[in-house]
């Protein structure tokens, strides 16, 4: 198994190289920024995702592609113009270089701000219609109708993962819910590298937290078994966490929702 990383100096980049090392082939790792050297079993390409013609050589020989890179949170300012370069522009490129290269999967890191707006009373599974809670969420729809598009018309394997929050351990009231702790997000990873023939899937990037937002079983399809739960933390949580923002305590995307409010308010019904 020859596998690309991209996004690979981020946190989970780093993370999943740490804990796959020495697990496949090849781990080919690409980012914008310098990384750690490439180890044995590791190169190193520093590109941009907007860049097609980069992205389509480093897809020589891949099997599967794990797109982590891009914007990773919504940005205060420009917001549209730099999700839309290294989050729309370059998810389509990772798609069209793998489809020439004839690489047979690509895992793409979506995010719960694809359907931020949905309502807490709801529990969401992989069909959830797009709610997006932000210009970042809205890149991640697109991401996600990329992966479709290219599972239905090319016949690619895909798995978008919606991932919640990816941290050491839960900060508010909200992680309680929606946590991934790094051994389930690198776990998760693996599995959605590994699992034999899929089409298309839609799997939450969280623990075994009991107070989950999120009917997970198409991620226990790909063989996933968290091994945390965020509620051990519950208690630290709930009396020194930060405080949610009331607006925004309705909504799976928590504080995304409650962001660039016009004078009404929360325009939601
Ligand atoms: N961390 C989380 O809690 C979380 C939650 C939901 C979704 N995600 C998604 O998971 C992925 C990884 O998250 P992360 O926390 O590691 O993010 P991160 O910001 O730490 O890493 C993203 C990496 O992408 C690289 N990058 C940005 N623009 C690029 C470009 N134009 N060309 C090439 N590389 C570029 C950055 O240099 C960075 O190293 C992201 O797509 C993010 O949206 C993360």
């Amino acid at each position: 198994m020859r596998v690309l990383m991209t996004g690979a100096a981020g946190q989970i980049g780093r993370e999943t190289r740490a804990q796959l090392k020495g697990r496949y082939e090849l781990m080919r790792l690409t980012d914008i920024i310098d990384g750690e050297p490439a180890k044995a079993g590791e190169d190193f390409i520093r590109a941009d995702l907007t860049d097609l013609a980069a992205m389509e050589r480093m897809m020589a020989g891949i099997d599967c592609v794990v797109h982590l890179g891009g914007m990773s949170v919504e940005p205060k300012e420009n917001q549209w113009e730099q999700v839309l370069s290294a989050n729309i522009v370059g998810t389509h490129n990772v798609f069209e270089a793998a489809r020439r290269a004839n690489v047979g999967r690509v895992v793409f890191a979506s995010s719960h701000h694809a359907v931020g707006y949905h309502r807490r009373a709801h529990v969401l599974d992989g069909s959830a219609l797009p709610r997006p809670d932000s210009f970042y969420g809205v890149s991640k729809v697109t991401g996600e109708a990329l992966g479709r598009l290219y599972a239905d018309k090319f016949g690619m394997s895909v798995v978008s993962l919606r991932i919640g929050a990816f941290r050491p351990k839960p900060l508010d009231a909200r992680h309680l819910s929606v946590w991934i702790s790094p051994r389930d997000m690198v776990e998760l990873i693996r599995c959605s590298i590994e699992a034999p023939k899929l089409h298309y899937v839609v799997a939450y990037g969280m623990s075994a937290n009991t107070r989950a937002f999120w009917d997970n079983r198409d991620a226990y399809v790909l063989g996933y078994r968290p091994q945390d739960n965020a509620e051990d933390y519950a208690e630290e949580v709930l009396t020194k966490g930060e405080p949610e923002l009331e607006g925004a305590k309705p909504f799976h995307g928590g504080w995304y929702c409650g962001w660039y409010l016009g004078p009404h308010g929360l325009m939601i019904d």
